[in-house]
């Protein structure tokens, strides 16, 4: 069974309830009937009426629940809600009403924050900075948790490498402002991420352009001091670094640079020192090596939401909403 198959099953033995507020655009209409037809999850779309006729239309949404945002009777606990959270910031009811009439994904976000669905899956029409606003301001971080970050979970063709090509990048879509402290956290999330989606333990490569002081620069140094926090407060992720990918990956590179080393030559799970390196590096295998990347997958949020390529098609949509149902069985299975 490949990757995202298995992640369909998982989605199907315990259904969760999985928003799409993007009825503006005919990807979410036909992924929603797939998902609908290949029975993954409950799905709650939100539009008006105009929209679902328009982009909905020729497409069976039987099963589906459609939340129209300017006349639902929910509304005003959502509106109660966002003022809650938000007046400190400046968020009157008339502000919040507006906002979430503007932008579903607001909408989106109360509904899981109220408990009416478990997750939510956006960004086919949105930009990443767009899609994710929201969800940090709304749902915030698990608790104990500082930073909200983007992994791609990487599918490999023909590679015998990581998982059997199986392997997570972070941080590839969210922190701009990568520090020492960031990075360990990005680590043991994206450990826990690895164990969750492949199911395999996580041997996590802190990658750097330097092996074990190979190169003197403060960008190593940073990463030199991630490895040491990380081992300090996640003592039981098995973590090396810094380690090239090279280092990383490949047996006798990693035996020659990393002697000893636990996890190099074996890496699954890959921590960027940056974003640009992180955006950079996934792209480059997704279409070099044509592997497929499912993401970015949002780690450390209190409740599931997820980001889309604008460039997805509509069976991406439906591989992000089982990948999402996923996370909130986890959610709910660690409260
Ligand atoms: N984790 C947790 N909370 C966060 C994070 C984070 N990483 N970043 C911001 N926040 C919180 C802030 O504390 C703030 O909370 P508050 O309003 O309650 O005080 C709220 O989110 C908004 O923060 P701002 O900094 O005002 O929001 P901004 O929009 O400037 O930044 C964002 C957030 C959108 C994530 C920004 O960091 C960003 O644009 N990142 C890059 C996204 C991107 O372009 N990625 C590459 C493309 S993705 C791809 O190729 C697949």
């Amino acid at each position: 069974m490949g990757f995202i198959d298995s992640i369909k099953a998982k989605a199907k033995a315990d259904k969760q309830t999985i928003v799409l507020p993007e009825s503006m655009d005919k990807r979410t209409f036909a992924a929603a009937e797939q998902i609908l037809k290949e029975d993954l999850a409950n799905l709650v779309i939100i539009g008006t009426p105009e929209e679902i006729a328009t982009n909905g239309a020729g497409f069976d949404l039987t099963g589906a629940t459609i939340v129209d945002p300017f006349n639902d009777p929910n509304k005003q606990k959502y509106i109660d809600k966002f003022v809650e959270l938000r007046s400190k910031k400046g968020v009157t009811p008339e502000i919040a009403k507006e906002q979430m009439e503007k932008d579903y994904m607001y909408y989106a976000c109360l509904m899981v924050k109220c408990g009416d669905a478990d997750g939510a899956v956006s960004g086919a029409c949105h930009s990443t900075g767009n899609t994710i606003r929201p969800a940090l301001q709304l749902l915030k971080t698990k608790p104990g948790i500082s930073s909200v970050s983007g992994f791609f979970l990487m599918e490999v063709p023909n590679c015998d490498l990581g998982e059997n090509g199986l392997f997570v990048f972070a941080d590839c879509a969210v922190n701009t402002d990568l520090d020492s402290e960031k990075l360990a956290e990005i680590a043991a999330l994206s450990a826990e991420s690895f164990e969750t989606f492949v199911g395999k333990q996580a041997k996590v490569a802190m990658l750097s352009y330097s092996s074990k002081g190979s190169a003197k620069h403060d960008d190593v140094t940073k990463v030199a001091d991630a490895v040491a926090i990380a081992h300090e407060k996640y003592p039981n992720v098995l973590l090396d670094g810094e380690l090239q990918l090279d280092a990383a990956l490949v047996k006798e590179v990693g035996e020659l640079k990393a002697p000893g080393s636990a996890v190099a030559g074996q890496a699954n799970t890959l921590v960027f020192p940056s974003l640009e390196a992180g955006n950079i590096g996934y792209k480059l295998v997704q279409r070099l090596a044509k592997a497929e990347a499912y993401g970015p997958v949002l780690q450390g949020l209190s409740m599931p939401v997820n980001d889309l390529s604008r460039g997805c098609y509509a069976e991406d949509i439906v591989g992000t909403v089982a990948l999402t149902a996923v996370q909130a069985q986890n959610a709910k299975a660690s409260k």
